[in-house]
């Protein structure tokens, strides 16, 4: 039933789709993911990585179609997080005379923390290499993209990088590669991957490309989602553009709302980036999931935040997207050219809204000016000053 897919002359994926996962660590994955692992049958028979806890009865399914997993000489373990090293007692298990490769010193410390020490460990270092019959594998270490211990494996022979989580999406499909299936579906959740996973590393992730620059790369194997094969120019220089933060001219108006004057507000402001000629997209935080936001925070200058006072701060759904935004943004860059301002109705203190402006400070942005404020409602004429004094102020900055 779960057969193995050939992407290469003895090269298999034998992983594991993941139809149902909805949630990744308060990642929403509405279309799923795929755990992948890679089988190569050379003169000694090599993995690369295992699938998440649970799945592994699929993966050695497809192992069976093509070995008898006993047979496995050598268990390559590109990171520790258990999406991908959750399978590695299962394997272990089949074949106990196996070695297992991973990073020193991070990957081996990962994996003896979680497995114990009793596996035969084999820790290599970035540039170290393995014969494993016809080809020879490279270790390249990738550290905090996104774990300390990441690395990838690149086979010269099949020009093949075994990347893991980097070039990953959470996309589960029947197919394999990216010539198989609607691109820009791919490359949205590569880009939501991006956003929510990796944004934080922006200068790790400049310095594992430098590191790969010199590997013939014909394909891009990721643990999550589609093969790269046809498009790896493109998703190689897509994470070129995230991880050099190249900003679009675009806005992004997030808010939460009590009686509506917050909401009114927020749909002033989407007006006044229209009249300064800013393309906008509005997320009322009841409707949009925080992780969702995150992909259109990738590439876009300004954002603006709302939220009424409640209990004298603002609204938890604020502060929750505050909270996310401020973990991804990429540390290291001081001055990353990110806009921002608060805005947000009161009764009596307008709390909420400078507690939004605190949040989008640490959040690393600019803010040109203080937050928008308005007492209790607002009414046609309110709303139509409040657009035009920004859009002023938006124009007044460009
Ligand atoms: Fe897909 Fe960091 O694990």
């Amino acid at each position: 039933m779960y057969e193995p897919i050939q992407v290469a002359p003895d090269v298999y994926w034998v992983g594991a789709i993941d139809w149902n996962e909805r949630n990744f660590h308060g990642y929403t994955t509405d279309r799923g993911s795929t755990y992948n692992a890679y089988l190569i049958m050379d003169e000694s028979i090599t993995l690369i990585d295992t699938v998440k806890p649970g799945f592994a009865p699929e993966m050695f399914e497809r192992i069976r179609a093509i070995v008898d997993p006993s047979r496995i000489d050598y268990l390559i373990s590109n990171h520790v997080e258990q999406d991908h090293s959750g399978s590695i007692p299962d394997v272990m298990a089949c074949a106990p005379h196996a070695k297992l490769i991973t990073s020193s010193p991070n990957g081996l410390k990962g994996l003896q923390a979680h497995y114990g020490t009793s596996y035969d460990y084999q820790p290599v270092k970035s540039g170290d290499t393995l014969s494993i019959g016809k080809r020879t594998l490279q270790f390249v270490h990738i550290p905090m993209v996104h774990w300390p211990d990441s690395m990838v494996t690149y086979d010269a022979a099949d020009q093949i990088l075994f990347s893991n989580d980097a070039f990953g999406q959470h996309l589960a499909s029947s197919e394999r590669f990216d010539d198989q299936i609607d691109l820009p579906t791919v490359m949205e959740q590569a880009t939501k991957y991006y956003a929510n996973i990796v944004m934080p590393y922006c200068m790790q992730v400049q310095r594992a490309l430098e590191a790969c620059a010199s590997l013939d790369i014909g394909m891009i194997a990721p643990c999550h989602g589609i093969i790269w094969r046809s498009h790896c120019a493109d998703i190689l220089a897509s994470y070129h553009v995230w991880s050099t933060q190249q900003l679009e001219e675009r806005a992004l108006v997030v808010y939460d709302s009590m009686w509506h004057s917050t909401e009114h507000m927020a749909q002033a402001i989407v007006n006044a980036f229209t009249d300064a000629d800013i393309p906008v997209r509005l997320f009322d935080l009841k409707c949009n999931h925080i992780s969702d936001i995150m992909t259109e925070i990738l590439s876009s200058r300004y954002l603006a935040v709302g939220s009424p006072t409640l209990n004298s701060t603002m609204m938890p759904t604020v502060a929750a997207f505050l909270c996310y935004l401020k973990g991804l943004m990429p540390r290291g860059m001081s001055d990353s050219g990110r806009m921002g301002f608060a805005f947000g109705s009161y009764g009596w203190a307008p709390l909420g809204p400078k507690s939004v402006a605190s949040g989008l400070e640490a959040a690393g942005y600019q803010q040109p000016f203080g937050p928008c404020t308005h007492q209790w409602t607002l009414d046609a004429v309110d709303c139509e000053k409040l657009r035009n004094d920004v859009a002023a102020r938006l124009k007044a900055m460009n």
